[in-house]
């Protein structure tokens, strides 16, 4: 059973980072003293579900904690820094500190330092978040303790309704597009006009025949999706916004 350490302060430790291609040593105080840090900790830099799915929301929501008072949003895991730092670079989450604890020091004296022999990893950090004011661990969650790779609690989706309960998440948008597409352009611009953020699949002219059938069952562009649910094209975007704004 882990401890749950609510109440205590985190370790005090140095960590061994990378900054560029010079080291750059940051204490515990350099990182949490006189701040609102939020860390969530994992068991790998490049393993699927961190990189697919834990990283990518904290950075999609890093913004919103910041408006609820949080300074700064800290991955570790048990990895090198040089590790942590290219992984840093193929995530591209700029809104997130990647911080690795190479020797599992801090993971250890949060008591989350765990055997992944099972897996040859070695000693891992299990996986874990928590809210942390100037040092003082002030909520914690911790995955249980399954088999596998328990992945429930730890997100930033909770964490979120900790700090501001039913506070407004930012839309999920996506839109298959294509180059030279006057309506995409249109549908691009009705988005950044608003400041809603949306991810870009850009098709090429001579994309496969039939994947935007298969993918929206529409064949003209783009095609929006909005929190995973298919809108349709400019105009239908055009549309669901109005909506939303008359709503
Ligand atoms: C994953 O993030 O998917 C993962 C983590 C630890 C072990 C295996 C997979």
């Amino acid at each position: 059973m882990f401890e749950n350490r609510e109440g205590q302060r985190v370790p005090a430790v140095t960590f061994r980072t990378r900054s560029g291609s010079d080291w750059l040593d940051l204490t515990t105080d350099d990182i949490f003293a006189g701040r609102t840090v939020i860390v969530f900790s994992l068991p790998g830099a490049f393993t699927p579900t961190c990189s697919s799915s834990h990283v990518p929301r904290y950075d999609e929501l890093a913004p919103l904690f910041k408006q609820h008072g949080v300074d700064e949003v800290v991955c570790v895991s048990v990895n090198d820094a040089f590790v942590m730092q290219e992984w840093a670079a193929q995530q591209g989450a700029e809104n997130i500190r990647f911080l690795p604890d190479g020797s599992g020091h801090f993971t250890r004296g949060m008591g989350l330092l765990v055997d992944r022999d099972d897996l040859g990893f070695g000693p891992r950090s299990w996986r874990y978040a928590m809210l942390v004011r100037d040092g003082v661990i002030e909520k914690q969650f911790i995955e249980p303790q399954e088999p596998g790779d328990p992945f429930h609690v730890s997100d930033a989706d909770t964490m979120l309704e900790y700090l501001a309960p039913g506070a407004d998440k930012p839309l999920e948008v996506a839109l298959l597009s294509r180059s030279g597409c006057p309506h995409c352009e249109r549908a691009k611009s009705q988005l950044k006009a608003r400041g809603i953020n949306f991810t870009a699949l850009e098709l090429h002219r001579d994309y496969p025949h039939g994947a935007l059938r298969a993918m929206a069952g529409a064949d003209t562009f783009p095609q929006v999706f909005i929190n995973g649910e298919h809108v349709g094209g400019a105009d239908d975007l055009e549309g669901w916004l109005a909506n939303r704004e008359a709503a």
